[in-house]
């Protein structure tokens, strides 16, 4: 080994070094959009990646220049405390659920949320109830789940602890948080809301309504994903009494570093003061090349892009714009291709591909030239593609529809059992180790303390005979499979 090398180094270097253009996280598209602010540390980034030492507070106790920082950003943001987190929203999250949960407590969550919800369930011993969202059947995603939907699941389990729910999706769309905000408040419940790609939603009229203007209790943002901070950096809003606000800040300790980065913290105090100031243009910029692109992309053949005509029957009330989920089916190619494509013989890089679209993010203050070489690639790519059986998109259809989960354990205690690793086809009736999610439809079809039904092993092995790709804790080929012993 040749202790001279950086690998990670060395990469990130060639990658630089292409040029792509950046339709993926971070909004600051690369430093093009970064706050000012952080301009002028620049030059000596260094010198400011400091410590607790006298004069820069301490984010576990914050009462100088941290928790200023944190006053504005809930004026900003509409909140009645916010706190900084260095760890992504994935930390805010955990912490939201120890909060509210004990062993044994109900969260109502949708069955499509983010693996960080996983592990906060993990570690507070809380016991899931799952609502299932249904598809947009044409891109393969996943909906929302209706306040009625909701409501019914509460009556089910009137002694559950709170509701936890996604706003906006992944892809970008938003349901009618609101009446959520209604019906769980009705019950005197908590609602806590990941709001990982919503962080710009209240900087624009245009964009869908907040999650704090819509009713809920506890919020996360990855300032990173679409406010502009440097990745990992993100802010929990806390604005109700539902929460036990000192416990939540014990939960933030459990879960945040004790040495927080004080670059991360700048990020944030930066991104923020950035939006309060100019959010508003710097989003209209983006809006306006994402409403071209929609225009022009309406008019090649074989390329559709989510818009508000396909949600009427799915309970979303409307999309964030600045996010484009572009089906690539009636190409006859993946999407996985499509943006494998664009990086290579077009230098776009797209945010992320499945099985039938791309999904394309216009960070802060997207410049027309990038739109426009998105909308060349693309049109490139409509007149001069290879074809593959359209056989394949068909059957994949017959996979969207996910057997129902079976919960036998809490994923805490299936964390805590001893674990076998057999073949995935002797596994039935066992209860599972593992969580496994493929794309489409991104929602797992199994997580660990669920009994692994007849179904289940049929799909994952249709699903290994594709070789779809798995999002798996275990074996990502789906040849064996963690069983509790
Ligand atoms: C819906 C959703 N929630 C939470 C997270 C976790 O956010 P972070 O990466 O800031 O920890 C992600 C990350 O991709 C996400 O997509």
């Amino acid at each position: 080994m040749n202790q001279f090398k950086m690998p990670l180094v060395a990469a990130m270097q060639k990658y630089c070094l292409q040029k792509k253009i950046p339709f993926h996280m971070p909004a600051h598209r690369q430093g093009q959009a970064i706050a000012a602010a952080m301009l002028q540390l620049q030059p000596e980034i260094f010198k400011y990646d400091l410590t607790e030492v006298p004069g820069l507070d301490d984010l576990h106790c914050p009462q100088t220049a941290i928790a200023q920082a944190q006053a504005l950003a809930a004026v900003a943001f509409g909140s009645q405390s916010s706190y900084f987190l260095v760890n992504g929203t994935s930390c805010g999250l955990q912490a939201l659920i120890l909060t509210i949960c004990r062993p044994d407590d109900i969260l109502i969550v949708p069955r499509g949320v983010h693996r960080s919800v996983l592990t906060g369930l993990i570690l507070s011993g809380a016991r899931p109830v799952y609502l299932y969202p249904k598809l947009i059947a044409k891109f393969a995603i996943p909906a929302v789940v209706s306040p009625a939907e909701l409501n019914s699941c509460l009556e089910q389990h009137p002694a559950a602890r709170g509701v936890l729910m996604l706003h906006p999706t992944y892809y970008g769309v938003v349901g009618n948080l609101a009446a959520v905000a209604q019906v769980t408040h009705a019950k005197g419940l908590p609602l806590l809301v990941d709001e990982a790609h919503g962080g710009h939603f209240c900087f624009h009229r245009q964009l869908p309504p907040a999650a704090l203007a819509s009713g809920a209790d506890a919020v996360v943002q990855s300032t990173h994903k679409t406010v502009g901070a440097l990745t990992q950096a993100a802010m929990l809003h806390l604005n109700s009494d539902r929460l036990d606000k000192q416990r939540l800040e014990g939960c933030l300790r459990l879960v945040q570093s004790t040495s927080p980065s004080y670059l991360l913290m700048a990020s944030l105090d930066a991104a923020r003061s950035q939006m309060a100031v100019k959010g508003a243009a710097l989003l209209a910029q983006s809006l306006q090349v994402a409403k071209k692109l929609r225009c022009e992309l309406a008019s090649l053949k074989g390329i559709e892009v989510l818009s508000n005509h396909h949600l009427a029957d799915y309970d979303i009330m409307t999309l964030d714009e600045t996010r484009l989920v572009i089906n690539v089916q009636a190409l006859g190619l993946t999407g996985y291709q499509v943006a494998a494509l664009l990086a290579t013989d077009y230098s776009i890089q797209v945010e992320m591909a499945d099985f039938y679209n791309i999904v394309v993010l216009l960070g802060l203050n997207t410049p027309d030239k990038d739109g426009e070489a998105l909308y060349q690639a693309l049109a490139c790519l409509v007149n001069s593609n290879n074809r593959l059986s359209s056989q394949q998109g068909g059957h994949l259809k017959e996979l969207l529809q996910l057997p129902p989960a079976i919960v036998a354990l809490t994923p805490r205690q299936a964390w805590m059992s001893t674990a076998l690793i057999i073949p995935l086809e002797q596994a039935v009736g066992k209860i599972s180790g593992d969580s496994v999610a493929v794309y489409p439809p991104g929602i797992p079809a199994l997580c660990p303390g669920e009994i692994i039904s007849m179904e289940i092993v049929a799909y994952l092995l249709e699903v290994r005979q594709r070789a779809l790709p798995v999002q798996c804790s275990g074996d990502a080929t789906l040849k064996t499979i963690r069983v509790l012993e």
